[in-house]
């Protein structure tokens, strides 16, 4: 079941010219509920224009902070930014789903780790609550940011990254890339390429000595810092990324047609949710489960039907499915026959899907 909650505004500001910062008001008796890791996201939902828009939004508060913040940046034509943007006040309602999502790895108060990440723009969301975390929970670890804006105007959070180096003071470094504005020292002006991140990965960071890396941003940077870290000897299971949106590339559009070539039609799925089961036979229509279902009547949980967010995870328990496209299941949750039910086209005449996993 996609559930939802009504959950009260209760303040909403404006960080940057094109951002808010808004605040949710949890009740006491829904706090169980919506306990949360840091990194994890909220899926925001309003009826816009006779339209059912759901949005994910990270959560920049830490869960030691008792407070469930999110920072919305108005993109051009954004139904959803634009109406948290323009309409959208202290004392409203939203539609909330319950804390979600994987991007985080467990603190460990005794440890004494350093700690890497890579933002742009409102990509420091969930570093934000990542690396106010970590610092408090493992008062021997270190963290080092990395953070690519326009203008200095435009960095999101840059007073609360100031404070938190003031407190953290040896233990966290924030280094900020500019890209429209010239800066003294050359290296920070500019995005991350080959040439910068071979410098970083020599200088800056001691790679045998980093426990994790975070990313986030849009895809090309994700990728292109993943390969540069992975290449400088940082293993590929401690470099966690998160995306904001997926752009699917010409080699993701070979294997989109390569999967949908197996597509079988008229699939009998059966989907497994809140205990019960649904059944419905798949409209030629649709390519996805996810899709199927919804158009069959069910209620399920989604947000970015991208393959980006997770939010629509089910399992496959009989038959089989190939996913389109997958940015948010890792390795061994694929192993585990997890799927993305937006992305899972189905490859035979039966599928039965957990969703109560
Ligand atoms: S709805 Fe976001 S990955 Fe499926």
């Amino acid at each position: 079941m996609a559930e939802f909650y009504r959950i009260k505004v209760s303040d909403i500001y404006k960080e940057t010219k094109d951002t808010v910062v808004v605040s949710f008001e949890i009740p006491e008796e829904l706090k169980e509920v919506f306990k949360f890791k840091q990194g994890q996201h909220l899926t925001l939902r309003k009826e816009i224009n006779g339209q059912d828009v759901r949005r994910n939004y990270s959560l920049c508060s830490s869960p030691l902070e008792n407070e469930w913040k999110v920072a919305i940046k108005t993109i051009r034509g954004g139904l959803f930014s634009n109406y948290a943007f323009n309409e959208l006040k202290a004392g409203d309602e939203l539609e909330v789903m319950p804390p979600h999502g994987e991007f985080f790895v467990k603190c460990e108060p005794e440890s004494s780790k350093n700690y890497i990440a890579f933002a742009a723009g409102s990509g420091i969301t969930p570093m934000l609550s990542i690396i106010k975390t970590h610092l408090h929970k493992e008062p021997k670890s270190t963290f080092k940011l990395f953070y690519l804006n326009r203008t200095v105007k435009s960095i999101i959070f840059k007073e609360e990254i100031e404070q938190l180096k003031n407190e953290f003071f040896g233990r966290f470094q924030v280094f900020y890339f500019l890209t429209k504005e010239q800066r003294d020292i050359p290296f920070l002006n500019g995005r991350f390429d080959h040439e910068k991140l071979e410098i970083l990965t020599k200088t800056f960071i001691d790679i045998p000595d980093t426990a994790h890396a975070f990313i986030c941003g849009p895809q090309d940077m994700i990728f292109l810092i993943r390969d540069e870290l992975q290449a400088a000897g940082l293993p590929k299971e401690n470099i966690h990324y998160e995306l904001f949106f997926s752009g699917s590339s010409e080699e993701e559009n070979k294997h989109i047609a390569e999967v949908l070539e197996e597509k079988v039609d008229g699939t009998e799925v059966t989907i497994i949710d809140g205990g019960k089961e649904f059944h419905f036979i798949m409209d030629d229509d649709f390519d996805n489960i996810l899709d199927g279902a919804l158009a069959a009547g069910a209620d399920l949980p989604f947000a970015c039907k991208g393959g980006v967010c997770s939010t629509c995870k089910c399992q496959v328990k009989e038959g089989s499915v190939k996913m389109k496209i997958n940015y948010a299941l890792e390795e061994k949750e694929v192993a585990q026959n997890y799927v993305l039910s937006c992305q899972a086209v189905p490859t035979t005449d039966k599928v039965v899907v957990d969703f109560d996993v």
